[in-house]
């Protein structure tokens, strides 16, 4: 099977869901130093890498995918747009996000909290390609759940972290097996 690249910000429950599922990470790169998901990465033996200034960031990340044949660059918490000259600069369908929403519904940071102000009846996790805009790009898969009345940000960002784990690695690795 090919092998992904994963950007993440933070706590990496998705990159440690990915590894669990055997799909082969080539490296993990964050923008943030301090980023958990760096750990996880550094326990699995997967090269792991850190920069904080975005376009340094974005410059060796490309270099990366080239360096290590990429075949699709996954987003697992990756909080920061990326640029246009990036995205532009790789095959259209080569980078993947998930996201704790119905897009095109409840975009952006606080996904899960705009939900609940929202007063929504559903939410969900979505799983699509990542274009030039902010969640934006076209949908793979979504899952739906119902928001609870006695549901908080914490309660519901469990459960739907529970469908992104099995979700997002099982859509990652049928798009591998597709190519
Ligand atoms: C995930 O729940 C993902 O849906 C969300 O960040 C979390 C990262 O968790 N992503 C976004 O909100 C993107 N806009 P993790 O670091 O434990 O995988």
């Amino acid at each position: 099977m090919h092998n992904i690249a994963v950007l993440l910000s933070g706590n990496g429950s998705n990159l440690k869901a990915i590894i669990d599922k055997g799909i082969n990470i080539s490296f993990v790169a964050s923008n943030n130093s301090k980023a958990l998901g760096l750990k996880i990465a550094k326990n699995a033996n997967i090269p792991s890498y850190s920069w904080k200034n975005i376009s340094e960031f974005e410059e060796k990340v490309l270099k990366l995918i080239i360096e290590y044949d990429v075949k699709l660059l996954v987003l697992a918490g990756y909080m920061r747009l990326l640029s246009k000259n990036f995205v532009n600069s790789l095959p259209s369908k080569f980078i993947v996000n998930v996201h704790p929403s119905l897009l095109p519904k409840y975009k952006g940071m606080n996904a899960i909290k705009q939900a609940i102000d929202d007063c929504a009846e559903y939410t969900g996790v979505t799983i699509h390609y990542v274009d030039e805009g902010m969640d934006s790009g076209s949908i793979i898969k979504q899952n739906s759940i119902k928001i609870n009345e006695i549901d908080t940000v914490e309660t519901l960002r469990d459960r739907l972290q529970a469908i992104e784990h099995c979700l997002y690695s099982d859509t990652i690795k049928s798009i591998l097996i597709k190519d």
